[in-house]
């Protein structure tokens, strides 16, 4: 059994799952997604019971969820309720079941864990999403499918020396700039606080940080599959963005990504900018990891390591622990210092 099962994964939003199923894949695993009468969200395998059509092919009638093919139908707890050609009683004689996955909703989000059993006590829900409905910040939500890896898509988005070449002129320019950050391991995450960063945010400086004073920015990275990066201005502006990584499989990705942003009296106008923006960075990491899950699936996973690159063996470390089936909480915590230039 893939131990990443016991986690929780967005596998849609709130507003998406209305009066229609929705389908999704998670660890290679094909779930149906859809309400039932009270509102709840279901998740099930997706297929039926009866000669595996997909039910996210099917449709939600009076409460129920249809099958597409020869109309068998199944409440919220997964039980086969009714079945057309074997008149009305068939579902009462005959129980059958698809056990529906643990679900919930939590910030817009409808989270699925494959695995009944949870990872840790602290597992137990899903991450509220950072100033999510809080007054003074706004909120934009992108969504992105990702051609690499889950474990590279989480490196990339806790990388900071990548900003200055894939996102030249729009994030940092590279310009030999001195980082240094403290590194955390502790309870199965990484958090990386850096210090000396001033100016290098591309050209969006004159506004965020016109002054040029210095910027607290860190890095999260929270066990198995999200990363939260943080930066606060001295002017009380700040954002940050939530990355949640689903794994579809071992080479596809699909990507949750939350900006939070605080721009003071600028707030209410900038959630077309900020998706814009969000939207162009990410559009160059789609493009370079495209690039490196192909080298990787043609020759492997070998990697040579920079100091800003011990950040991503920190996360190595808890995503192995996890593979392992251990707790990535009693990994020993670890602390140290890195410098390198952007
Ligand atoms: S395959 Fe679903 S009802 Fe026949
Ligand atoms: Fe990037």
């Amino acid at each position: 059994m893939n131990a990443f099962r016991k986690y929780w994964y967005v596998v849609a939003q709130s507003d998406d799952l209305r009066d229609a199923p929705l389908a999704a894949v998670v660890l290679g695993e094909s779930i149906v997604v859809w309400r039932q009468h009270d509102g709840q969200p279901v998740a099930m395998a997706d297929r039926c019971l009866h000669r595996l059509a997909r039910l996210s092919s099917g449709r939600i009638s009076g409460g129920v969820l249809q099958c597409g093919y020869h109309g068998w139908c199944y409440d919220g707890s997964g039980r086969v309720c009714r079945v057309p050609s074997a008149g009305s009683d068939e579902g009462r004689r005959r129980p059958r079941r698809s056990l529906p996955f643990a679900s919930c909703e939590c910030d817009g989000y409808v989270y699925v864990r494959l695995d009944p059993e949870s990872g840790a006590l602290d597992d137990a829900a899903p991450l509220p999403m950072p100033h999510w409905n809080e007054p003074g910040w706004g909120h934009v939500r992108l969504v992105n499918r990702f051609a690499g890896n889950v474990a590279d898509c989480i490196e990339n988005f806790i990388d900071v020396p990548h900003t200055a070449f894939v996102h030249r002129g729009v994030f940092r320019d590279s310009r030999g700039e001195r980082i240094q950050a403290t590194v955390v391991r502790s309870a199965g995450r990484v958090h990386v606080r850096y210090r000396g960063e001033q100016s290098n945010l591309g050209p969006w400086t004159w506004f965020l940080n016109p002054r040029r004073t210095p910027v607290e920015h860190e890095d999260n990275y929270i066990r198995p599959n999200i990363t939260c990066v943080r930066y606060r201005l001295s002017n009380g502006y700040g954002f940050v963005i939530t990355s949640q990584a689903v794994p579809i499989d071992e080479r596809n990705t699909l990507v949750y990504t939350d900006l939070a942003y605080r721009f003071g009296r600028f707030t209410r106008f900038a959630a077309p900018f900020v998706r814009r923006a969000g939207q162009k960075v990410i559009d160059q990491d789609l493009a370079i990891l495209a690039e490196q899950g192909e080298v990787i699936a043609a020759h492997g996973r070998r990697f040579s390591v920079s100091p800003p690159d011990l950040i991503h063996l920190c996360v190595e470390d808890i995503r192995r622990a996890i593979a392992r089936g251990d707790d990535p909480q009693c990994l020993p915590d670890k602390t140290f210092d890195i410098e390198f230039f952007v």
